[in-house]
């Protein structure tokens, strides 16, 4: 396995709408566990590929909250089929956008069809966290970021902070 390099915004390889894949592969298989590692190692509760330069529809998720209960969702073309009308907020953040979280609002529950490493055909029904990442994950294969969902004031001051800290970044390098 292999750690990757995330990409944080503002960077429009994020904004990009990722492809559909044909078919789970070794080579897919690999990513997904090289998504994982990377992910875990951050650490993070989910990432999608579009984070890592690959503008394909994978996704990886696990909630879990200590090393012993690791629970891994590795999704290709991940799809869903039913949301709840019901919805919760939960204070989200994101590996693209280090350092910034805010309150989104999404449906509680959610039922998600997709492909798993093994090229099966899968359906999850998720609520609560694992409900929110899964949403969030999938939002990266639309180009959408979480704080796209907020107010254009709030949004635009989180951009501004990580533009500052990329440049600053980029000064010392
Ligand atoms: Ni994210």
């Amino acid at each position: 396995m292999a750690v990757l390099p995330i990409i944080t915004a503002p960077d429009k390889r994020l904004k990009v709408r990722s492809e559909p894949v044909t078919a789970v592969d070794a080579e897919l298989a690999t990513l997904m566990d090289d998504m994982l590692e990377t992910m875990y190692l951050a650490p993070g509760v989910g990432l999608a590929a579009p984070q890592i330069g690959v503008t394909k529809r994978v996704i990886v998720v696990d909630v879990g909250k200590t090393e012993e209960d690791r629970d891994p969702y590795r999704m290709a073309n991940p799809e869903l089929v039913w949301t709840s009308d019901e919805r919760s907020v939960y204070e989200e953040g994101c590996l693209s956008l280090p350092e910034h979280y805010a309150d989104v609002e999404r449906p509680e529950r959610i039922r998600v069809k997709y492909i798993d490493e093994n090229n099966t055909e899968q359906e999850l029904e998720a609520d609560g966290l694992l409900a929110t990442c899964i949403q969030h994950e999938m939002d990266h294969l639309e180009g959408v970021l979480f704080v796209d969902h907020l107010t254009s004031l709030k949004r635009n001051m989180i951009i501004r902070k990580l533009q500052k800290t990329k440049k600053m970044k980029a000064a010392a390098e």
